[in-house]
């Protein structure tokens, strides 16, 4: 089936209050993993990359690899570009044939932020291609831009409104104490589900979109840090909160680290015990077969995605 933008996932994900997962891809292990688990659980996916992503994979790569998932499934798959730092970027993949785009402006003051996204919304929606912006500040890291932890700002549900009136975007990211990569809280996890509903008292059909969202599952940071790796006391969102998250009205949850871990942890295993393996395949190949497993259960238990396509 042909690559789809998300406007009809996110429709049925807000009518039946479940979210769609939209995974970061690097590579070809990411691509079938992320896509396997899609097709055997029956689940809608975006299949998102990032600046760097590109810069690494390279984009005729990304979209050649992209395009042969898609001939082999059934489900619904979008390509979205993630954190798109500026007009050109978002241009280069709607060009190349991305069918969603995000503007991350939220390192913008408010009419600037609107001012840019709207630029890329003319483009996108002239190519028929649809956009995420973010409003709000996320701790942590957002591809080149570093947000310090007291930077983090919460999203004003009232800017929300206005923000997206004025600039016409389709679905809007937005910071209620989620942030991006393995550590997220210092202590107990904790989301600011009030902002959440008052952003959807507001924009009852705006989808909304939760970034910085991996659990950090601790099987693989343990079998990380028992196969020599130094990730102590990562912490991530549990799956309950991002449960919850899905039943009250986030429709796109975004993971990336989740999938690096277990790519790291499952190939430092391998090489730990198995000392003379030197065959990329072995050791790729079960990182592939994790990361389908991390997908499917993200799917099937938390996000309620499965059985929707
Ligand atoms: O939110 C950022 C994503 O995890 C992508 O990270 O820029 O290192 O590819 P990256
Ligand atoms: P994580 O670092 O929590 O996986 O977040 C990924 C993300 O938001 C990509 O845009
Ligand atoms: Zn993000």
């Amino acid at each position: 089936m042909p690559l789809v933008t998300t406007e009809e996932m996110f429709k049925k994900a807000m009518e039946g209050h479940y979210a769609i997962g939209a995974f970061n891809i690097n590579n070809m292990e990411f691509i079938q993993a992320i896509t396997d688990a899609a097709e055997k659980c029956q689940s809608p996916v975006i299949l998102q990359v990032s600046s760097s992503a590109i810069k690494y994979a390279r984009m005729d790569y990304l979209i050649a690899m992209v395009n042969a998932a898609v001939k082999n499934t059934t489900v619904p798959i979008a390509l979205h570009l993630d954190h798109g730092p500026d007009f050109e970027t978002a241009k280069a993949c709607i060009d190349a044939g991305f069918t969603s785009v995000m503007f991350d402006g939220s390192k913008y003051d408010f009419e600037e932020n609107i001012r840019l996204t709207k630029e890329v919304v003319d483009y996108a929606h002239s190519k028929g291609v649809v956009v995420e912006a973010e409003l709000g500040k996320l701790a942590g890291v957002e591809d080149d831009v570093n947000v310090a932890e007291g930077d983090a700002l919460f999203t004003d549900p009232d800017e929300a409104y206005e923000f997206v009136q004025r600039t016409g975007v389709d679905s809007l990211a937005i910071a209620i104490g989620t942030s991006h990569g393995a550590y997220k809280f210092k202590g107990k996890p904790h989301l600011r589900f009030d902002i959440l509903e008052k952003v959807k008292e507001k924009l009852p059909n705006t989808p909304i979109v939760l970034h910085g969202a991996s659990t950090v599952i601790q099987e693989y940071v343990k079998m990380c840090n028992d196969n020599g790796g130094d990730i102590p006391g990562a912490q991530g969102c549990p799956d309950e909160m991002l449960k919850e998250a899905s039943q009250r009205g986030v429709s796109k949850i975004n993971v990336d680290t989740d999938l690096r871990l277990a790519m790291t942890g499952v190939v430092r295993k391998t090489f730990a015990e198995n000392p003379s393996v030197f065959d990329p395949r072995k050791y790729l190949g079960a990182a592939r077969d994790e990361i389908e497993k991390a997908v499917a259960h993200k799917m099937t238990d938390v996000f309620g995605s499965s059985n929707k396509a």
